[in-house]
């Protein structure tokens, strides 16, 4: 017989994921409907406790897309996030109480700084806290409170309104640090004592909500952890706005790889990590840096001679942690061009990519095509090939059909270019200042816009003078960002596709009806 309290139960940790809410208010990051079910789905599936699936009041489609993960949830309990007024709790209730396990969040700025913005006095503030947060418990049993910018709040204020929010009804406090601003001394003890001293504090679950202004986003939330809290929010390879949200996959490996300190668990199924951190890099348009923690290209890789030499003797030398505990296949190295239909469609489904017939013969096609350039077909590759399809399913009004650049020592660069727009084929010569710009002032002369290019990146998507390279680029116009994405042996060739990708989305969301959640300022409460 186990001797239970030489083992005492490890304390549960709630994983409360907002990649589809915070993470998708990072300008730039917006994902399509399609998208944002498909990325619940695997939030649901990896075992998140609390999917924060959008701002419903925020536009049509993100009302349409909370209903619609509320309604697919399996196991995850789905949340909406609105603002202190009972028009926003209204709507969010109406499309998360299609849940089997429905939560409403309401929240409003609570420090000196964000009371100013709509003017109330402490106490029309707390009064407005008392009505919202009792309307919320009426609708629904599962209610969520935040004090925005917490950290910066004066203490006693901060005490008297969370047990306002507490007596009203309120079953989880989340303590924000809104603009990165806390530490983890500072963070643990402002959760212990808000449990010391709040009135009706073991009746609810505090939870830590960090950014990462100062990078320490993790660190905070953990020590928010040591001091009480029994709910983390963070997001899939923290994503979200200006530094990012606590990383999931940060907090929930740091919690096994180091149970020995933090004796906690998580429901969160680690082997799923690595595809959803590919999938929402994807969807999001937001790569991953080489060296971020657990899911960047380098977390696993060991090129040093001596880590080679240490590896090879015993892993644990110099890993904390195995990559298949994320979920990375030993393997990388995967198809050729003799490789068959049955072989991709395997290889894509452990890629975390599930085809009908129709798609993995659209997918073959592609493949085929990229083995005959390319002698080695790596998992990225295979990531790269899908995600360029998924972006030119979204609506293609726009095709690249021909390309030819000439470029060298002598400016200007030129670029001969067939854009295929609505079914018709437009040529064009163009020159520019290097082969990108002069194919981008083809596309541009053929399909004039007024948007402006604000990022544009290379990356390799693998190693070798072969590798194919995957072109991102951002671009603004009126207020809607769009991000484009495309790979490509050729490089420029890959950087023409993700520019005309974008212009496929810009035209998508120029027809789409409806306020755009950015334009919503997350400050007005009234
Ligand atoms: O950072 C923040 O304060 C938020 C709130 C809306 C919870 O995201
Ligand atoms: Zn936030």
């Amino acid at each position: 017989m186990t001797d239970q309290t030489a083992t005492p139960a490890k304390d549960r940790v709630l994983i409360f994921d907002t990649t589809l809410r915070d993470g998708e208010q990072s300008p730039g990051a917006t994902m399509t409907h399609a998208e944002k079910l498909e990325i619940a789905q695997l939030l649901d599936e990896m075992g998140v406790d609390i999917i924060e699936a959008g701002f419903p009041i925020a536009s049509e489609g993100d009302f349409e897309a909370v209903k619609a993960i509320a309604e697919q949830a399996k196991d995850a309990t789905i949340c909406g996030l609105a603002r202190a007024n009972l028009t926003d709790i209204d709507r969010c209730w109406e499309a998360v109480k299609h849940a089997r396990s429905p939560r409403i969040h309401t929240f409003i700025g609570t420090s000196p700084l964000h009371r100013a913005i709509p003017n109330l006095t402490q106490d029309e503030m707390a009064e407005r806290i008392h009505q919202t947060v009792t309307h919320a418990r009426n609708l629904c049993d599962n209610v969520q409170w935040s004090p925005m910018d917490a950290t910066r709040t004066e203490w006693d204020y901060l005490r008297r309104v969370v047990e306002i929010a507490i007596g009203a009804g309120a079953t989880t406090i989340n303590i924000p640090d809104t603009v990165g601003y806390t530490a983890p001394v500072e963070s643990a003890d402002l959760i212990r004592r808000l449990i010391d001293e709040v009135e009706g504090a073991e009746d609810v679950i505090f939870a830590t909500h960090c950014h990462n202004d100062l990078g320490m986003a993790t660190a905070n939330a953990l020590a928010a952890v040591a001091g009480g809290a029994r709910q983390i929010e963070c997001t899939i390879n923290g994503l979200g706005e200006r530094a990012g949200n606590t990383a999931l996959e940060e907090v929930v490996m740091a919690l096994r790889t180091r149970g020995d300190i933090m004796p906690f668990e998580t429901g969160v199924d680690t082997t799923k990590i690595m595809n959803i951190s590919r999938r929402v890099a994807a969807v999001s348009g937001f790569s991953v840096q080489y060296n971020k923690a657990i899911v960047g290209k380098n977390a696993f890789a060991h090129e040093s001679g001596i880590h080679q030499d240490g590896m090879l003797k015993n892993a644990q030398t110099f890993e904390i942690m195995r990559p298949e505990d994320i979920g990375l296949s030993e393997s990388n190295l995967v198809m050729g061009k003799h490789s068959g239909r049955a072989a991709l469609r395997a290889k894509l489904k452990e890629l975390g990519y599930e085809l009908g017939d129709n798609e993995l013969k659209d997918a073959f096609v592609r493949f085929k095509a990229l083995a005959d350039r390319k002698k080695e077909v790596y998992d990225e590759d295979l990531i790269a090939l899908m995600t360029d399809a998924q972006i030119e399913a979204e609506g293609e009004h726009l095709r690249l059909k021909f390309l030819r650049v000439i470029c060298g020592t002598e400016a200007p660069q030129s670029a001969d270019l067939t854009l295929t727009v609505e079914g018709t084929d437009h040529q064009v010569t163009a020159t520019g200042d290097g082969p990108v710009d002069a194919v981008f002032n083809a596309i541009k002369r053929v399909f004039p816009h007024g948007a402006r290019l604000q990022l544009y990146q290379v990356h390799a998507v693998t190693g070798g003078t072969d590798a194919q390279a995957t072109v991102s680029v951002r671009m603004e116009e009126a207020g809607r960002i769009v991000t484009g994405q495309a790979a490509d042996t050729d490089t420029v060739v890959a950087s023409a596709k993700a520019y005309i990708a974008a212009l496929n989305r810009l035209i998508v969301r120029r027809g789409k009806t409806g306020t755009d959640a950015r334009e919503i300022s997350y400050k007005d409460v009234s």
